[in-house]
């Protein structure tokens, strides 16, 4: 399976020396030699490959990059912090501004505190949630990063499950409940045997779903709130692209806890758990110790800063819808032409394919041919023009020809 191609072979060289041969799963290639082995640099919307191939991009780092690959005034703000040094012994000025900024943006956020990464947000988020509950078990729907898969049943990666969780103790996995998207009648069974063991209610929106998502939150707080359990949203793929809030502003139902990321610094790694004060508490009083070296690490949040608030002042997730749907509705179009049963379903800044896997691995692998890099959710960001979609269609519309053959 794992040939190599290509002149430098660096997915050889990735493999001989680290497993899985990335250190992000989702992002080691299945699809050479069509598809690039490294990418070796990025402006706006477009990245290059290590043999000089450049490809239009909606992978956007796997949705990080909501302003564009090397955006100007981000990179000026993380250059300008630079020069000052990047991480010290007690906390910069931009750790608190950057809350501050943080919690104007996004409903439920009373306060705010940061980490690098969304699996470990998501597990502050319910040692947090056990601690102020008093209670052990937890309700996941979605994937919610490796440290918190598991669930037997639970998402491992994202799109995909398992029924046996190596390497978690069985004691561990069985206090955590894997629930499928708008699985009403799991989850009723599941709160009439445990509701008052359930701390919390773990929620990260299903993708093709989301449009339709409102009502399925409403259920989620009234059933929280009716068990006195905590609802805990994970944003890391809906902050800052569906909306800035992410589903709590898009749906209007606030949780008690959520998590940032993705989004957030345009791919510098941060990632927020924010909430409500009176749960959050338990960190204050010292009962939940969660800490890191590099929470505060300033050129991250320089960065954040900077996305937040061209986000803020541009309205950004605006930009993302309207650019995600001229290229979702045109690819669908193309799709319905070329006679494939696919579809890209969803919110336009976050579409997911549906329809035959091995039809939609056979699209994405002509699209790679055609320097074209799309994944099974497709991300648009700020930066691309109008002539990126055209010409990004246009490639599209080769890779139905090629395929349809
Ligand atoms: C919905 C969701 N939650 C959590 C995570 C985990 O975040 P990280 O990879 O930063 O740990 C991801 C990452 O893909 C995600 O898509």
């Amino acid at each position: 399976m794992h040939h190599v191609t290509g002149t430098d072979g660096w997915r050889s060289r990735a493999l001989a020396v680290m497993p899985v041969g990335s250190s992000t799963n989702s992002k080691a290639p299945t699809m050479l030699p069509d598809e690039p082995e490294v990418i070796v640099g990025g402006r706006g919307g477009r990245v290059w490959d290590d043999r000089g191939r450049e490809f239009i991009d909606f992978r956007c780092a796997l949705g990080p990059v909501t302003l564009g690959y090397a955006d100007p005034r981000v990179d000026a703000a993380i250059s300008a912090q630079l020069e000052h040094g990047i991480l010290f012994g007690h906390p910069h000025p931009l750790e608190t501004t950057t809350a501050e900024l943080f919690c104007s943006l996004v409903p439920g956020a009373e306060a705010a505190r940061f980490l690098k990464t969304g699996g470990e947000a998501l597990a502050a988020v319910i040692r947090i949630a056990r601690a102020h509950t008093g209670r052990d078990r937890v309700v996941q729907i979605g994937y919610n990063g490796w440290l918190n898969s598991l669930a037997a049943g639970a998402r491992v990666l994202p799109g995909s499950t398992t029924t046996f969780v190596p390497g978690v103790p069985q004691a561990l996995a069985q206090l955590h409940h894997a629930v499928d998207w708008d699985d009403r009648d799991t989850l009723d069974a599941l709160f009439a045997d445990h509701g008052s063991e359930v701390a919390v209610i773990l929620v990260a929106a299903d993708y093709p779903s989301i449009p339709e998502a409102a009502d399925f939150y409403r259920h989620l707080r009234e059933l929280a709130d009716r068990h006195g359990a905590l609802l805990a949203y994970d944003e890391m793929v809906t902050g800052f692209r569906v909306a800035v809030g992410g589903m709590a502003q898009s749906t209007g139902v606030v949780p008690d806890l959520a998590v940032y990321g993705k989004g957030i610094a345009n791919g510098m790694p941060l990632s927020v758990y924010c909430g409500r004060r009176e749960v959050l508490a338990v960190l204050d009083r010292g009962e939940v110790v969660v800490t890191s070296t590099y929470g505060g690490e300033t050129l991250s949040l320089a960065a954040a800063t900077a996305t937040m608030t061209i986000m803020r002042d541009e309205d950004v997730p605006g930009r993302l819808r309207d650019l995600g749907a001229y290229l979702q509705d045109g690819l669908n179009a193309l799709f319905v032409r070329a006679g494939l049963a696919i579809r890209l379903v969803g919110h336009p800044a976050c579409p997911q394919f549906v329809g035959e896997g091995a039809v939609i691995d056979r699209f994405l692998r002509a699209s790679f041919a055609e320097g074209l890099s799309l994944y099974r959710v497709v991300y648009v960001n700020a930066a691309h023009t109008d002539a990126d979609l055209v010409d990004a269609l246009d490639r599209a519309g080769r890779a139905c020809e090629a395929i349809r053959g």
